[in-house]
């Protein structure tokens, strides 16, 4: 058992996976760029099918016009709190690739390669003492639009980045919501021989 971070874990498991959560209250100071090339490094090094690396991420730092630019997509209720973020980026996958032929396929496995990049940027962010917290609440036409993203690729989620702060700095309906999730047992997803999991 691993405890850590208000988590329990039912079986040993390194706290850093218990450590990672999706704060909404952010400090709002400024990022190094180089603490920000720390995680994209991260991401750098994640899984994917033939090495195709389809994960891109398009960011801003707070009080820039790249922050504003993605801010403005978000949803309202994304809107509430990622002021404070210190870095706005937007996840974005590669779903086409050209083939040799001219032929544009589809790259079957974008999104989950791009879940694994994204994951490894936030498992970084935590060892590196920062919070990600990834969000689908975003228009993602506008950030298409928004960002000069060329068809071919799928906005995947917004993505805010910064140093935690006491919860008291949100809005009380967030501030009561600010503390870590729990989750369902390993046996409801994990089945030996047969699949054994609840129907839709
Ligand atoms: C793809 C994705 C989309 C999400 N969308 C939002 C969102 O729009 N707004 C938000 O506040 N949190 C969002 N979250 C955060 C989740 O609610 C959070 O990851 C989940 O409740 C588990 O909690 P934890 O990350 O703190 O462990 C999103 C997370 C993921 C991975």
């Amino acid at each position: 058992m691993t405890t850590s971070n208000s988590r329990t874990a039912d079986h040993a498991i390194d706290t850093l996976f218990l450590d990672r959560w999706s704060p909404r209250a952010f400090t709002g100071e400024a990022m190094p760029q180089e603490a920000l090339a720390t995680l994209f490094e991260a991401a750098r090094w994640a899984p994917s099918a033939g090495n195709g690396q389809p994960w891109f991420f398009v960011y801003g730092h707070r009080g820039t016009d790249a922050f504003a630019r993605i801010y403005e997509t978000l949803d309202d209720g994304n809107r509430r709190w990622t002021d404070k973020a210190s870095v706005l980026a937007v996840i974005l996958s590669r779903t086409h690739r050209r083939a040799a032929n001219g032929e544009l396929r589809p790259i079957y496995t974008h999104a989950f390669d791009t879940g694994a990049a994204w994951h490894a940027l936030a498992l970084q962010a935590t060892l590196s003492g920062y919070h990600a917290h990834a969000m689908g609440g975003i228009d993602r036409e506008a950030a298409m639009a928004a960002l000069q993203v060329p068809d071919g690729f799928r906005v995947e989620a917004g993505l805010a980045i910064g140093k935690i702060a006491p919860r008291e700095t949100l809005p009380e309906d967030l501030a009561v919501r600010e503390t870590p999730s729990q989750r369902k047992p390993a046996s409801e997803f994990a089945f030996e021989g047969f699949f054994t999991g609840e129907k839709p």
